[in-house]
């Protein structure tokens, strides 16, 4: 991969600029750099393996032959005990879980943070999870376990949390793709 070039003026990346590619053998991740280092852990032990098992799909993004960006996602079900079955009760929905994909990870690159590809990321995510119900499953929701400070980023995108939740270091959020006003 070319050196990485930091932007001069922090212009805003539109859609038709990436190119988004699934993860394999061929790609070299290790340059990708965040403050989250986990997250770029993740991404350089993990990504490809738990693909090969089958367990996530990691979708990386390049801008100008750049990587910028990752998201991976998996199957989720929602299980409705406590509280959850009481506040879907009240919806009139009765199941003991409900179908939803899974944003496991999502993450921008340091030096391409604030220039709209975490929102990008999202949107391309509960697009998959339409895509989904379309013609091949139910799917209701997207879901993530938020880290605390982006708890907002991706509340300005919609997502909610349920009731009375107790958080470990990250808070649970739903995008409820019938109820949407993104769709
Ligand atoms: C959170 C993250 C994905 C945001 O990516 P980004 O590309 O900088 O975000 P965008 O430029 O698309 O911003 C979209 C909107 O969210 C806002 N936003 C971005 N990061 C935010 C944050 N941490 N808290 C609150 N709002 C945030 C932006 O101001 C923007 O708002 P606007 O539409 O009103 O202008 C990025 O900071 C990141 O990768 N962080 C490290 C990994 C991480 O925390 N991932 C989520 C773990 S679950």
């Amino acid at each position: 991969m070319e050196g990485k070039q930091m932007s001069e003026k922090a212009q805003p990346i539109k859609p038709e600029e990436v190119k988004i590619e699934i993860i394999n053998e061929r790609h070299i991740v290790t340059g990708f750099t965040s403050y989250e280092q986990d997250l770029v852990d993740f991404l350089i032990e993990d990504a490809l393996q738990n693909q090969k098992l089958r367990l996530s799909v990691t979708f990386l993004w390049f801008y100008r032959s750049q990587l910028v960006s990752y998201v991976t996602l998996l199957n989720d079900k929602i299980n409705l005990e406590g509280d959850l079955k009481e506040f879907f009760q009240e919806k009139e929905i009765c199941y003991a879980s409900l179908p939803a994909l899974k944003i496991g990870r999502l993450c921008v690159d340091d030096c391409f943070l604030k220039r709209g590809l975490g929102r990008q990321l999202v949107l391309f995510s509960i697009e998959k999870a339409k895509e989904i119900h379309r013609d091949k499953a139910g799917c209701r929701f997207v879901t993530v376990d938020a880290k605390g400070n982006s708890a907002d980023f991706y509340k300005k995108l919609g997502f909610k949390t349920f009731p009375r939740q107790t958080g470990r270091g990250t808070i649970f959020m739903h995008f409820d793709l019938l109820k949407s006003p993104l769709l």
